[in-house]
């Protein structure tokens, strides 16, 4: 079973319509996919036609210990592509987690108790986690609970911003709660192949991300635009075009990278910024090697913090890891 978090703390960057239609193509590929919903903004459950309103179980029972992962999943309207729904609940969910005990965990421990309660094997070949716009504990538990991280990223002006902290955060979950995450692929989302800033943004981030980055690009396409309003994934609603198109063949690619053994890159962001991203990157956002161990409470502040005061880099591959 790959579990694998959709994230990128910017908004907009297309982390849903990613999660809804990679999750459709494999589905359509023969896979059994679980999509989760884990953003209050409800946007997944709404594209795959359900109503947040009023969809008890969803994920906020199960974070209140109400109920358990398989109460909360239901089929969709695609064939082998199943959803674990938001509610307009979680709004204050973060809030609540805080003094939940286990508050980064309870994912995880979803996801074991499914696989037990189907037998001790998977119940699904793929898990994708929708995250929410924030770097919060129901992004924390999506860390904690996949392998693997892929992140959408839209190539303009400010990609790169915002960047660095997601690193030092994947960092600090692998050292401190899952040392099984790594960033599998970066793929790039609403592609203009007009602009030269998108290819300039691209040819930054591929320097320092390497085989990470996906060679398939999602190219900006209206018809992604129109299909979550019809309740409908890209292959129910225009099957033919070009974003149909671009999330089959980035399934593909998916399919193929685990063959590939995508590295355990948390990568480094660029030491002395091109013209491009100079701007954009956030200076202080190198991953530490050697910021101290401590509990495992949370703080998304913290990563940050740590790495700004340590000053150094990690590059990948470090033994420590
Ligand atoms: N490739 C694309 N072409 C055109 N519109 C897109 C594309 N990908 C996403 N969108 C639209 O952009 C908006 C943001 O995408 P979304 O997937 O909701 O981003 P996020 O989940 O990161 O906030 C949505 O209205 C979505 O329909
Ligand atoms: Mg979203």
């Amino acid at each position: 079973m790959r579990r694998v978090a959709i994230i990128n703390q910017k908004g907009g960057v297309g982390k849903t319509t990613t999660t809804v239609n990679v999750g459709a193509a494999l589905a359509r590929m023969g896979h059994r996919v679980l999509v989760l919903d884990l953003d209050p903004q409800c946007n997944l459950t709404v594209h795959l036609d359900f109503d947040p309103m009023n969809c008890s179980p969803s994920l906020y029972e199960l974070f209140q210990g109400k109920a358990t992962l398989g109460q909360v999943v239901r089929a969709s309207s695609e064939p082998r592509l199943f959803v674990a729904p938001a509610s307009v609940d979680m709004a204050g969910m973060e809030l609540e987690l805080v003094n939940t005990v286990g508050r980064e965990v309870v994912l995880r421990d979803a996801l074991e108790t499914a696989v037990e309660a189907y037998g001790g094997s998977d119940p699904w070949d793929w898990v994708l986690i929708d995250c929410p716009p924030s770097l919060g504990l129901l992004s924390l538990n999506a860390l904690v609970a996949c392998d693997e991280v892929f992140v959408p990223i839209q190539a303009e002006f400010f990609a790169l911003q915002g960047l660095g902290k997601l690193l030092d955060i994947v960092q600090l979950v692998r050292r401190r709660l899952n040392p099984e995450l790594r960033i599998s692929a970066m793929v790039s989302t609403r592609h203009d192949p007009q602009t030269k800033l998108s290819k300039a943004v691209i040819d930054d981030i591929k320097s320092h991300f390497g085989d990470a980055f996906c060679e398939t690009v999602i190219r900006r396409n209206v018809k992604l635009a129109e299909a979550p309003s019809h309740g409908k994934t890209i292959f129910q609603y225009d099957a033919i075009c070009a974003g149909a198109q671009d999330y089959l063949a980035l399934a593909q690619e998916l399919l193929e990278r685990k063959d590939k053994a995508p590295s355990p890159v948390v990568g480094e962001l660029p030491q002395s910024p091109s013209p491009t991203s100079q701007q954009s990157s956030e200076p202080d956002a190198s991953p530490s090697t050697d910021a101290p161990e401590s509990d495992s409470s949370w703080d998304a502040d913290e990563a940050s913090t740590e790495a700004g005061e340590a000053g150094a880099s990690t590059s990948i591959g470090d033994p420590e890891r």
